[in-house]
């Protein structure tokens, strides 16, 4: 997928770039983003927009891969930008993406973070609790300003993988409840506070998901709250956004629809349910991340030590693991790989790739037919380009890799490798213990 071929060497080649060399120049493990395919993904969902004569904006969530870079490139293809916390918010801010786009979720925004996202001028909140509507309204006349908001509500349907489940009382942390009547209530408060204008509702069903009756459901529960607000309070919502979730493919178990089709089915449902109540459509808003950047990463390792059991299992183990690509120990995730340096040569043995941490459940793949893999090979791990970088961390003090963007035959750093003194700059030793008094 993307710009991915064997080249005339028989390498796995990314955006015109030899990822054997990228290994050498860069060091392992590397985290290489094709930006020829992010760009493609966000102007595919702009595409099915433009087809469908809404009103529209295409978001990013940027929790799925946040850097500086990715910011900005975001900010050039003309998306949104979803951030949740004072870290994504300050991320974006750095890489000078303009604030107005920028959208803030969570569902415990701290007064701080609430503080900071006031003090740039952010273009929209998404209120996820009473609590938040209350602070949020507090602060903003507070500081003599009126904050535009949406209301997160969860309408009762539950994405799985392959189904969803409606559910009369939804068990979810975030948003206000439709079923019990909490989303009503939110939104009459919402109407009488001042520093507040209330554009429309949110909701989100989940990830990874790989049919669009959800999404149906879903609209139809809000267009419900979008007639109600009209007929009971009098007031007209222009705003509508329906969350992200759509699915990739990471194995061939996975059959994702193309990003197109989600947009017609969303938009599709949208004119249906708002024409049978006599409304007018609202701008739509989808907030994607792992659709944009998922397949747009692979991860590159160096294998090291292997170890056979006769006739049980043969273990390979990587330079990374769970700290750069946490998914398959937390989801059961799974992974597609290829030696880079020796791609076109035959699979002839079934292996399972270990990370190097300090826990058999650190396992990236498992059962994996490669050719006969040898020390120092470079293995490159396709589709990690969402909530891999994003989610690592530094267990067992192991620096987090670097990111390069591959594009036209150029590879660029966008993350530094944390180097060991970077492990220890905040570790401060007490007086008393390096005198030794005690
Ligand atoms: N909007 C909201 C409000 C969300 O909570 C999320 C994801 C998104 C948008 C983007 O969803 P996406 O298009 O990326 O599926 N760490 C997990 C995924 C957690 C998703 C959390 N919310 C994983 O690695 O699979």
């Amino acid at each position: 997928h993307g710009t991915s071929r064997i080249n005339e060497q028989g390498r796995l080649e990314i955006g015109g770039c030899d990822t054997v060399e990228l290994a050498e120049k860069f060091g392992t493990p590397l985290y290489v983003y094709d930006e020829t395919l992010i760009r493609e993904n966000c102007r595919a969902f702009k595409r099915a927009f433009d087809r469908s004569g809404l009103r529209y904006q295409v978001g990013y969530a940027s929790k799925a891969f946040c850097t500086m870079a990715m910011c900005k490139l975001i900010e050039e293809e003309g998306l949104c930008l979803d951030v949740v916390s004072a870290g994504e918010l300050h991320t974006s801010v750095k890489a000078g993406f303009p604030a107005d786009r920028i959208h803030f979720h969570g569902n415990n925004k701290t007064p701080e973070e609430i503080e900071y996202a006031l003090k740039v001028g952010i273009g929209e909140f998404v209120v996820d609790n009473f609590r938040e509507l209350e602070l949020l309204g507090g602060m903003a006349k507070a500081a003599g300003k009126t904050v535009t908001i949406l209301l997160r509500v969860s309408p009762g349907v539950e994405a799985h993988t392959h189904e969803y489940i409606s559910t009369g009382q939804e068990d979810s942390k975030f948003g206000f409840d439709v079923m019990s009547g909490q989303a009503k209530e939110a939104i009459q408060t919402a109407l009488m506070l001042e520093g507040i204008r209330l554009a429309g509702l949110h909701s989100h069903i989940g990830s990874q998901i790989f049919e669009t009756d959800g999404f149906s459901v879903a609209v139809s529960r809000v267009a419900d709250l979008y007639e109600w607000a009209g007929k009971a309070l009098g007031y007209a919502f222009w705003k509508l956004n329906v969350g992200g979730g759509f699915g990739i493919r990471y194995t061939e178990e996975d059959v994702p629809l193309a990003l197109e089709a989600y947009v017609d089915a969303i938009t599709d449902a949208i004119k249906v349910e708002f024409a049978i109540r006599g409304l007018e459509y609202p701008e739509v808003v989808i907030e994607p991340g792992r659709s944009i950047v998922g397949a747009a990463g692979t991860t590159l390792y160096t294998v090291g030590s292997t170890k056979n059991i006769p006739g049980i299992r043969k273990y390979v183990s990587v330079n990374g693991g769970m700290t750069d690509n946490p998914r398959p120990a937390l989801y059961q995730s799974k992974y597609e790989a290829m030696l880079a340096n020796r791609a076109l040569e035959p699979a002839v043995e079934t292996v399972s790739i270990a990370g190097k941490c300090c826990e058999s459940g650190d396992m990236l793949i498992w059962d994996i037919e490669l050719p006969e893999v040898r020390a120092n090979d470079i293995l490159a791990v396709s589709c990690t380009g969402a909530y891999n970088y994003s989610m690592a961390s530094n267990y067992n003090r192991i620096a987090r890799p670097a990111v390069v963007f591959v594009k036209d035959g150029k590879a660029d750093l966008v993350v530094k490798r944390e180097t060991l003194d970077d492990l220890v700059q905040n570790d401060l030793v007490p007086e008393r213990l390096l005198s030794g008094s005690e």
